[in-house]
């Protein structure tokens, strides 16, 4: 018989969830996270330079960064990324490096591989956010940025009741709902050398965040000599 852990289980639930999402994606999700995205993208090329987009589903946000960034792109949803393969042919996005299957908790890129990690409406869907935020600080260069778009859970009141009550339901279409501010400000407290620089909310309802952290120290000199050699390629 095959063992698997809860983490495991529900990340079954989400690839089966957005591999059902994905015909539909951009035509459900596309206008109502529009303004998120675009600050996002926006926040990211405050840095620019090498680019790793997880949890990049349909490849909504690619066409819309700059050309001079390159741009990596990573999901656990198969079907999700298939979308994103398409337009990357179809509008010729030759910006984009690569897109793999990968899970956000697991990358497989070396250490400080990246100058910026971008994750839109992302870390609420996976079943360990702050194991997952560690990984993007792994892979995230001395001075790099973390960048996030993410749906705030409610502190109190009726929409935090709400939340509760609407938590299993959320599961199985593909997020979460109750994910609080305070978990994020804990991750940074916690986390080795990574400090918040941005909260900003945004739309719809404003209850959704715009979350930059950047990581403490200075590219090395083979990262500095690198990057240019790229942006001069
Ligand atoms: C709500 S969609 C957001 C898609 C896109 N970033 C956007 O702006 O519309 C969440 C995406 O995260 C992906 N995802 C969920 N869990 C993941 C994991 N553990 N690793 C990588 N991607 C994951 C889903 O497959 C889906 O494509």
């Amino acid at each position: 018989m095959t063992s698997f852990s809860y983490a495991e289980l529900d990340k079954q639930t989400i690839a089966k969830a957005y591999a059902r999402w994905a015909p539909v994606y951009d035509l459900v999700f596309g206008a109502v996270f529009e303004r998120g995205r675009q600050a996002a993208i926006a926040a990211a090329e405050l840095i620019g330079g090498r680019i790793l987009e997880v949890g990049v589903g349909t490849g909504i946000s690619l066409p819309d960064y700059s050309r001079v960034n390159r741009i990596c792109g990573v999901d656990i949803s198969e079907p999700m990324l298939r979308k994103a393969q398409q337009r990357v042919a179809g509008l010729e996005l030759t910006h984009v490096e690569g897109l793999w299957v990968m899970d956000a908790e697991h990358l497989s890129f070396p250490d400080a591989s990246f100058d910026v990690i971008v994750a839109q409406y992302v870390i609420t869907t996976v079943p360990n956010p702050e194991a997952t935020l560690d990984e993007f600080a792994r892979v995230l260069r001395p001075g790099g940025e973390i960048v996030l778009v993410s749906r705030i859970g409610a502190e109190a009141g009726l929409r935090r009741a709400l939340e509760r009550w609407f938590a299993p339901t959320a599961r199985k279409l593909g997020w979460r709902t109750e994910f609080s501010w305070e978990r994020y400000e804990h991750w940074a407290k916690h986390s080795h050398g990574m400090r918040l620089v941005e909260r900003r909310a945004m739309p719809p309802f404003g209850h959704f965040s715009l979350i930059r952290f950047a990581k403490a120290g200075r590219m090395t000199a083979a990262q500095v000599s690198e990057q240019a050699a790229h942006a001069a390629a």
